[in-house]
């Protein structure tokens, strides 16, 4: 299933779900933003893609990083429409051999398992006919995660930056002080619209992604102190975040989890993002 919502003459934002993402309230919406598809969406959804794209076949894709809801489709498109497909510098290997990243049973159930692809990697700032996008390093939910800032009018394309004011939980290849510096970052350039790829519009970004810092700063504040007094992180995240959120705990096998989230705080920047070269189920 898609749904197209034209925001303006220029961007127009696909939002895809299948029947399983549907029962689970999880959707994504791919923007199309002149001719440059940002992100490619989830593989189980690429007949509902490549229909919605049938009208107006993008000129170019590009990645704001590589988990496999984001990369899902562009070896298909790619093909489909002879289109080239750029990405950062550090996604370039897992969107070459997708496998490498690892994918759980729910993930390769919700979203589906990728095809590899050659992709360019992303310059400082991409320019493709009207579209003119800066590219912004933001890691912190992955190593390799950029948003794209389109500077004349102040809009973001955050990917997976934002997701939620509050987000109890994480997988355990993140890193929260990398995340939080990335936030402020994006705060600094004072953008008018944000685009979330699972949210959808934010109207109020720079509201939006204050709210996020300041849950995440209190967060650090509570967590350090008690990691500074010999707490283990299963511990100190039953005492600060309480129990998992049941469901996402249950369908994703843990992978999502509050003790994740801790550890993400007690990394050093630019740590904790190694991926084992295994399937986790
Ligand atoms: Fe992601």
């Amino acid at each position: 299933m898609f749904e197209l919502k034209k925001l303006t003459n220029e961007l127009t934002l696909v939002r895809l779900q299948t029947r399983l993402s549907g029962v689970l309230s999880y959707g994504t919406f791919v923007p199309l933003l002149g001719d440059v598809l940002i992100d490619s969406g989830f593989f189980r959804a690429r007949r509902s893609l490549a229909r919605a794209l049938q009208a107006k076949p993008p000129q170019l894709i590009v990645h704001t990083h590589a988990h496999e809801d984001h990369i899902g489709n562009s070896a298909f498109l790619k093909a489909a429409f002879g289109i080239p497909v750029f990405a950062p510098k550090a996604s370039l290997p897992i969107l070459k051999n997708p496998s490498i990243m690892a994918h759980g049973a729910y993930r390769r159930l919700l979203w589906g398992v990728p095809d590899g692809l050659e992709a360019n990697p992303l310059p400082d700032t991409l320019e493709a006919g009207k579209v003119r996008l800066m590219v912004i390093p933001t890691p912190g939910h992955a190593h390799d995660h950029v948003v794209f800032f389109e500077p004349e009018r102040r809009w973001v394309f955050l990917g997976d930056l934002f997701l939620s004011a509050k987000v109890p939980c994480a997988r355990p290849y993140e890193n929260a002080m990398d995340l939080m510096d990335s936030l402020r970052r994006v705060i600094g350039l004072r953008p008018k619209f944000a685009f979330c790829y699972h949210k959808g519009v934010l109207s109020d970004p720079e509201n939006a992604l204050k709210a996020k810092l300041a849950f995440m700063e209190g967060l650090m504040e509570k967590i350090l102190p008690l990691s500074e007094k010999g707490m283990d992180a299963a511990t100190i995240a039953r005492k600060v975040l309480g129990q998992d959120p049941w469901l996402m705990h249950a369908i994703s096998r843990g992978d999502f989890s509050c003790v994740h989230l801790v550890r993400s705080f007690l990394r050093p920047p630019g740590e904790g993002y190694e991926l084992p070269n295994i399937a986790l189920f």
